[in-house]
């Protein structure tokens, strides 16, 4: 199950995005916000960080004006790594190294066409366990443990 959510700036690509995973077949739940009337993106980001820390989903989607407010809202949550792509490069980088377990896209500036993209590589593309990179996350583990 894929957690998606956005603010206002995003609403109308989350409504595209939400399209292609229809088109994909791929079960998501829309966490809101639910128009274009102006909103707070923090509520929208905790509340898809939620869902994947507490199990219900496995991978997120946030969408704000830049990407920006909404994905530093879901990395202040434990165990998320919010990852903000503006190119599918980042994307399958973000998964490959980081796994990442939120995309963040920046409705102002990334166009439908390359969010979709962006999107359908940050889905198809797996964690590689190679062991530089697992080590690295356990630093980053680590330093959130620290807090
Ligand atoms: C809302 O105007 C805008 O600030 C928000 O969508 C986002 O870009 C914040 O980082």
């Amino acid at each position: 199950m894929i957690a998606i959510g956005c603010d206002h700036g995003g609403y109308a690509l989350k409504q595209e995005i939400m399209a292609h995973l229809d088109k994909r077949g791929l079960e998501y739940k829309d966490f809101g916000c639910y128009s274009e009337e102006s909103v707070d993106y923090p509520i929208y980001g905790k509340a898809v960080a939620d869902a994947i820390i507490s199990g219900e989903c496995e991978r997120g989607i946030l969408i704000c004006g830049t990407g920006i407010g909404i994905s530093v809202t879901a990395n202040k949550i434990k165990g998320i790594r919010a990852a903000l792509c503006t190119d599918c490069f980042c994307a399958e980088a973000t998964r490959t190294h980081n796994d990442a377990n939120i995309l963040a896209l920046g409705a102002r500036v990334t166009g439908p066409g390359l969010a979709i993209k962006i999107l359908d590589t940050f889905l198809d593309t797996e964690f590689s366990n190679d062991p530089r990179h697992v080590r690295r996350l356990e630093m980053m583990h680590a330093i959130e443990m620290e807090q």
